[in-house]
């Protein structure tokens, strides 16, 4: 060994000793100002409402405000960016679901690495999603969904939170599945998608349940059908899209929180004792439960479930958007 690559050695030691000891100073006194959860999507729509749910009580847990700030644009790359290099001091996290998964296939060039700019802090919940019209869309019910899509194709308004959103890939698969093609209209988040439905300004909706199922509830959407492999005990009457002749057709929203790598293990240890904690709260478990979603057992809310999760997810909607011939420079 020459005395360059020793003193090299010494160097990497040394620098591992300081985070080392800065991990723990850092983790006793931690958090000890309000804490940044980056959503990114629209205020009010389903991202936006399952961080608002958590945040709440984990600012309880933690002692110090988890504000949620939302950082919009190209289907959620643009939010997880910014925490990817964002400083890994446990004051910035990122909230986010399947994009995670969809995002390195869909993006020739993105600017950052799920599977190494990142460090993963728990699993949360799983959203079924719906399909929906507009009150003032002719079909009823979805024999007459596909039956009017294939007469009227791209006449058809289809709202598109951008490429790596949930409504997104749900359309996508939808327009496979029909064999036809809708007009896709750009939102930033399907909050605001969901005020146009109810305007009458957007014909259909691909979106979760964690926002749709107060308006299905109070009759102020068509509901065509749900996108998960069984009947859903919130929607017992709503059949499967698989049941209505869409064959295999089946997506589940999951979601999850991020750090920008590097973050201490000890602060991303206390982060997902508080998100722990939140998914255990009756208030939190109560609402999630109203919304029509699943908190993942406690056995997922940790980092290597994420990780390992985020993993086989890609393997698996990678080949499915490639095959769809889906991509943005
Ligand atoms: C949202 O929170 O607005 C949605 O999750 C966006 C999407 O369709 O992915």
């Amino acid at each position: 060994m020459t005395i360059a690559q020793s003193l090299r050695g010494m160097l990497v030691g040394a620098s591992l000793l300081t985070t080392i000891m800065t991990g723990s100073a850092l983790a006793q006194t931690y958090p000890s100002k309000p804490i940044s959860l980056v959503v990114p999507f629209a205020a009010g729509g389903p991202t936006d409402v399952l961080a608002r749910t958590l945040a709440a009580s984990m600012t309880k847990s933690l002692g110090q405000t988890v504000v949620v700030e939302n950082r919009l644009g190209a289907g959620g790359t643009v939010a997880a960016g910014v925490v990817a290099k964002a400083a890994p001091d446990g004051y910035t996290f990122l909230i986010h679901h399947n994009g995670m998964a969809t995002a390195p296939t869909l993006y020739r060039k993105l600017p950052f690495d799920v599977l190494t700019d990142f460090s993963y802090v728990s699993l949360l919940a799983d959203v079924p999603m719906t399909f929906l019209g507009s009150k003032k869309f002719p079909p009823n019910n979805m024999a007459e969904f596909i039956q009017y899509a294939k007469a009227n194709g791209d006449k058809i308004n289809l709202a598109n939170a951008g490429l790596g959103a949930v409504s997104q890939l749900c359309g996508t698969l939808l327009q496979q599945a029909i064999g036809t093609g809708f007009t896709s209209i750009p939102y930033s988040g399907t909050g605001p998608a969901m005020t146009a439905l109810l305007g009458g300004q957007l014909d259909i909706l691909c979106d979760q349940t964690t926002q749709t199922l107060p308006q299905i509830k109070a009759d102020k959407v068509k509901l065509y059908g749900v996108t998960t492999k069984n009947r859903l005990a919130s929607l017992p009457d709503a059949p499967t899209l698989a049941e209505s002749g869409l064959k295999d057709f089946e997506i589940v929203v999951w979601h999850g929180i991020y750090a920008p790598k590097g973050t201490p293990p000890e602060v991303i240890a206390r982060f997902n004792q508080a998100v722990k904690d939140a998914l255990k709260d009756p208030a939190v478990i109560q609402k999630i439960q109203d919304l029509g979603a699943v908190i993942v057992p406690e056995s997922q809310q940790n980092p290597a479930a994420l990780q390992a999760w985020l993993k086989s997810e890609i393997g698996k909607w990678g080949p499915l958007l490639k095959a769809a011939g889906q991509y943005a420079d």
